[in-house]
């Protein structure tokens, strides 16, 4: 397939593993067996049975009627929202445990910024019965302070990273420090389509559910596999990656990427990676990087949390390069705007994150008679005193 890296996790010229000395160990150790134990029978069958059980996969396919008669083409909803913890986070984070617990982990880390990722991770480790710490920006800690809770709740330790911005890039500098130090019982979970190989592609894999599921289910309500484009957000890449997955070399299927334009690609406050980033090294791999001419990395900016990372994951960088992907950037006005049109049109209350794919009808004219699939990557709940305090609800 041309757009799955290569055996040193590559696509194109973006991927790789730029790791320090201290956690080659653990990197290799990941990268020899990862695909070994995703395809083993009794992985596979423990993975898809919590997938159905606990998670409550298959996610619908929603065919949402007034926002199709809105933007007059048809559209259709992936609803990763109604996962259990309220977005698709958790297909990973249920695989990764998996593997940790094959390795012989007994302690997880893992960094958030909506906090998402953060909840998943508690998630799996409550199930599991695993110590679990999550670091998370002293900024995000704050405006997602819903999660904060829910991670507490689930038993895991939150450590808030006060470095930079404090956002998301920075809890991932302190997760990747925790992990040099304690680099023998812990594994650290990435939460997106991000870090060193072999993450970019084992969360991809696990994430691929989403468009496995589409095929299926687009087959049964439309007599066809292949919607005519893809639509998601991309913060670090996952439910992009996902949602893109089985479409990659189908070149019938646009493929679309949403990132955040904060308040406005040139402003200054942006996570526009794809139109700001030149090729640099973020968190382990080669990728688009938003980074001063002497290439300090610029501190990023998004309403949302889940966006505002100054990276992209190196398939996302690689389908910028190579045209397979439309990139398109949506400042918070504009994406505040479609959540609070989803919410009003359909009854579904979006996580801004997801929010900023809703906003691709502004930019992007569809036919009539296009299917347009979008990711709808998690649920609002988490964003409410965003929401409230933008709108004056
Ligand atoms: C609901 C939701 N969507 C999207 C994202 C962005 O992450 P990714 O690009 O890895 O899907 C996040 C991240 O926290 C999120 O919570």
């Amino acid at each position: 397939m041309k757009y799955q890296a290569n055996e040193k996790g590559y696509y194109g010229d973006f991927g790789g593993a730029y790791i320090p000395e201290m956690l080659y160990p653990n990197v290799e150790e990941l990268r020899t067996t990862y695909l070994d134990i995703m395809n083993e029978p009794s992985f596979k069958e423990e993975f898809n049975q919590l997938l159905k059980d606990y998670v409550g996969r298959p996610s619908p396919l929603y065919y949402a009627k007034r926002l199709s008669e809105k933007h007059n083409t048809k559209v259709y909803l992936k609803r990763e929202d109604l996962n259990h913890t309220g977005a698709h986070k958790v297909n990973n984070t249920i695989g990764q445990i998996l593997v940790a617990k094959k390795l012989g982990k007994n302690r997880i880390i893992a960094e958030t910024g909506a906090g998402q990722h953060g909840v998943a991770t508690a998630t799996v480790c409550a199930l599991m019965g695993i110590e679990c710490i999550v670091y998370m920006g002293e900024i995000d800690i704050k405006r997602q302070a819903p999660n904060v809770a829910r991670m507490k709740m689930l038993g895991a330790e939150v450590r808030p990273a006060k470095s930079g911005s404090k956002t998301l890039k920075d809890a991932t500098n302190e997760a990747i420090r925790d992990w040099i130090n304690n680099p023998v019982d812990t594994h650290y979970i990435i939460g997106s389509a991000i870090g060193p190989h072999p993450y970019p592609d084992m969360v991809t894999r696990f994430q691929s559910i989403i468009s496995e599921e589409i095929k299926w289910q687009l087959k049964e309500k439309e007599g066809r596999e292949n919607p005519d484009y893809v639509v998601a957000c991309i913060g670090g890449g996952s439910n992009a990656a996902g949602t893109y997955y089985h479409f990659l070399d189908e070149p019938d299927v646009g493929i679309i990427a949403v990132e955040a334009a904060g308040k406005g690609v040139n402003s200054g406050e942006s996570a526009a990676t794809s139109q700001l980033g030149k090729e640099g090294i973020i968190h382990g791999c080669r990728t688009l990087l938003m980074q001063t001419p002497d290439g300090q990395i610029t501190e990023p900016y998004s309403i949302s949390a889940g966006l505002d990372y100054p990276g992209v994951g190196p398939l996302h960088s690689h389908l910028y390069k190579t045209g397979r992907g439309e990139f398109y950037s949506v400042t918070d006005d504009d994406a505040m705007t479609a959540g609070l049109e989803l919410s009003q049109l359909e009854g579904i209350i979006p996580a801004i994150e997801t929010s900023h794919a809703l906003a691709i009808f502004n930019d992007k004219k569809f036919k009539a008679d296009d299917i347009v699939v979008i990711s709808l990557s998690g649920r609002g709940d988490k964003d409410l005193n965003t929401y409230i305090d933008y709108f004056k609800l």
